[in-house]
């Protein structure tokens, strides 16, 4: 019996009509991101379930709640690998320093300049801008002592660029700074003696936070732990004399760029291999999940995941959300066909067979109809195809080893010879 099929929760069909979105919106990244030196990587869709674990951090939602893990089917070909776990990629950042470490990049040149475009997954509960499979644009720039406030005021000025030239000029830009890792520390030594007392105001999962990853508790959306955590009045007293100066440099650079930003001391991220500069960027007509894209340092993942010693900051940005928030700002039209050739006669489709392989191969788009169909629904393709000009083969055409080429434009008709078909398309262009 039949069985109708429909598309898993939390994934979307992109349609032939989108297409030309998703591809301006990716072209514009590559360009921009080439501007800024950057240069692709393609790494794969999934990889060890552990190397996520170990870099977003075993307590972090997404590898506690959300990861998407693959089961390969029970055969000897497969014994290898089901001795290791994978899951498909939440994110670029854990794979991307997976094979700089692997490749040995940090040979290669002094700082690699990295990114990516492309699918991610998280388990999620799929709602308004929250998918299981979504898309991102990443960037992530790693090499030894690349911890300048110039690159991370560069990187966050590329984010916010790229988001203006994909439409999104409204967002609002978040940044804080965490500080070295034994500041990070000290952050949390510091949240949970504020919050040791006030641990019943706390959310069920804030309270289950408050061991196991206490900064959380600060990007809590219940309204009581929003309340509690309000009172707590932090003022960056957990940062050390020269993670404050970096921040304060960092920010003077940004300003200098006029890119505008709210400091916010709250904000934590969700990922744990997080340093210093931290950054999220929202757009408020997204509903609750508004945050377009975000960031951050990460000095210390490399040497955790047994790589160099060498720094590292990167973005992501999500593109199913970049385009909820361009809100039709971006128009791309939709792609024409050059020539829909037309056979007046079922006993002409093979001649138009011959000449749209012979259009396509002198570098025009073409298409034709072999249904042997009149020549009113002929046109009607050829105008839903959006053509640019058709081309008749008739009875008289054949004869005269001709073909009727129609303007669909102006409506203008002329004849043309076959003998000459070549030259003929290299002027349509
Ligand atoms: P993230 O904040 O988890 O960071 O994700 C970055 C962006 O991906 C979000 O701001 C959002 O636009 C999009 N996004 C995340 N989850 C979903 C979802 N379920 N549905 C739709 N869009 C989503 C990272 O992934 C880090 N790797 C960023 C980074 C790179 N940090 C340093 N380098």
């Amino acid at each position: 019996m039949a069985k109708n099929f429909s598309l898993p929760r939390g994934a979307t069909d992109i349609l032939p009509q989108d297409i030309p979105l998703w591809i301006h919106i990716e072209k514009t990244a590559r360009q921009i991101l080439n501007l800024y030196g950057y240069q692709e990587i393609r790494t794969p869709l999934f990889e060890e379930t552990e190397l996520f674990a170990r870099s977003m951090g075993q307590t972090s939602d997404v590898v506690q709640k959300q990861m998407l893990t693959l089961q390969p089917s029970k055969s000897p070909e497969n014994e290898k690998a089901e001795s290791a776990h994978y899951a498909l990629r939440p994110e670029g950042t854990a794979s991307v320093v997976r094979s700089y470490i692997e490749n040995h990049l940090d040979k290669k040149e002094s700082l690699s300049k990295l990114f990516y475009i492309g699918p991610m997954f998280r388990g999620e509960r799929p709602q308004k801008g929250r998918l299981r499979q979504f898309h991102q644009i990443g960037v992530e720039a790693i090499g030894p002592g690349t911890a300048s406030p110039y690159l991370d005021a560069e990187v966050i000025a590329c984010s916010m660029y790229l988001l203006k030239s994909l439409g999104v000029s409204g967002a609002q830009l978040k940044i804080n700074t965490l500080g070295t890792y034994a500041n990070k520390e000290e952050f949390k030594n510091i949240l949970r003696g504020k919050l040791s007392g006030k641990l019943s105001e706390l959310c069920w999962d804030c309270q289950n936070r408050f061991e196991r990853n206490v900064l959380r508790i600060l990007d809590c959306k219940v309204p009581a732990c929003k309340m509690a955590v309000q009172k707590l009045k932090l003022n960056y007293e957990w940062l050390d004399a020269e993670s404050k100066t970096y921040f304060d440099t960092m920010k003077k650079i940004l300003s200098g760029l006029n890119v505008i930003y709210n400091e916010d001391p709250y904000l934590v991220r969700g990922l744990d291999y997080y340093t210093h500069t931290v950054f999220e960027i929202s757009d408020s007509s997204l509903g609750s999940q508004d945050a377009v894209g975000a960031g951050g340092r990460y000095n210390n993942l490399i040497t955790e995941l047994g790589g160099p010693q060498v720094d590292a900051i990167g973005f992501a940005l999500g593109i199913e959300r970049i385009i909820l928030a361009q809100q039709g700002k971006i128009q791309v039209p939709q792609p024409s066909l050059d020539i829909f050739v037309i056979a007046m006669e079922e006993k002409f489709i093979k001649n138009a067979f011959a000449l749209v392989q012979q259009i396509r191969h002198n570098g025009l788009s073409a298409d034709a109809s072999y249904e042997g169909s009149s020549m009113k629904s002929q046109m009607r393709q050829a105008n839903k195809r959006n053509a640019r000009y058709v081309m008749i083969l008739g009875e008289d055409e054949i004869k005269a080893n001709e073909v009727a080429l129609k303007n669909m434009q102006n409506g203008d008709q002329e004849k043309v010879s076959l003998n000459l078909i070549n030259e003929t398309i290299q002027k349509l262009k």
